[in-house]
């Protein structure tokens, strides 16, 4: 697969959907060593320190329906955790929908963008920001209570090229994966290292605000979380794991 390597650029994103646009193939990678306008889900930027981490984005061109792309952002993080428990003995896991949390505090970022028209995807981009051997005080310090890095959860330095090739290779597994048997399997692996499920969460839905036990996912990746008064399907929106 053709790689492409910048010492410094924007976002690796921006330049994965650039290339993806003109007709690049599936499977391009886009991997800087430092992002100065690395971008997070919400509009967020995203903290890409020069030689810290893995920033990374992946081109696909799944022939799922565009309605079923944001399980790409639950592959990866499937693909992703794999990856870090194969390179360290880091106790992380993913928290719903695709956070990877070490200690509360999060360890990689995925950033999905699609292009699609009418029912068939033109391209998926997965950008995913991994925080490898980034020191807590290296963090500016309104990310140091919620960021840390697969360094720190390991508890030594961590080979970002030994990280960067099982990430890929794991990628390359639950999307063969999801393309030949659908995405049941990539849901249970999901649900193995998913450190939501059974916990008490609050749910900040678009427009509202609830507690309840997340159970399960469904079929389509979202959370469902049981209220005490019924259970409640959350697809969009963010959960906080309480304490
Ligand atoms: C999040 O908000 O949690 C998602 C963060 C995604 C960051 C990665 S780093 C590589 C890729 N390029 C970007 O600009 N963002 C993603």
């Amino acid at each position: 697969k053709e790689i492409r390597y910048f010492a410094e650029i924007g976002s690796t994103n921006n330049e994965a959907k650039r290339l993806a646009a003109e007709g690049c193939p599936e499977g391009l990678i886009v991997v800087a060593e430092a992002q100065n306008t690395g971008r997070g889900r919400l509009a967020r930027g995203w903290f890409s320190p020069f030689g810290k981490g893995i920033w990374l984005s992946v081109v696909l061109r799944p022939s799922f329906h565009p309605l079923d792309a944001p399980k790409c952002t639950l592959m990866a993080a499937v693909a992703l955790t794999k990856a870090i428990h194969k390179v360290t003995d880091a106790p992380c896991g993913i928290k719903w929908p695709n956070d990877i949390l070490y200690e509360g505090k999060k360890l990689v970022g995925i950033l999905t963008e699609m292009s699609a028209e009418m029912d068939a995807i033109n391209y998926v981009v997965i950008g995913m920001g991994i925080n490898v051997n980034i020191a807590p005080d290296e963090f500016p310090p309104e990310l140091r209570d919620i960021a840390t890095s697969v360094a720190a959860a390991a508890g030594r330095p961590v080979s970002r090229l030994a990280l960067l090739a099982e990430v890929l290779a794991e990628l390359e597994t639950v999307y063969c994966l999801a393309v030949s048997q659908g995405f049941d399997p990539v849901l249970d692996e999901w649900r193995k290292l998913s450190i939501t499920l059974g916990q008490q969460v609050n749910v900040l839905a678009p427009g509202e605000t609830f507690t309840g036990i997340a159970v399960n996912i469904d079929n389509e990746g979202a959370l469902l979380v049981d209220t005490g008064q019924g259970v409640r399907r959350v697809l969009a929106g963010d959960v906080s794991i309480r304490p």
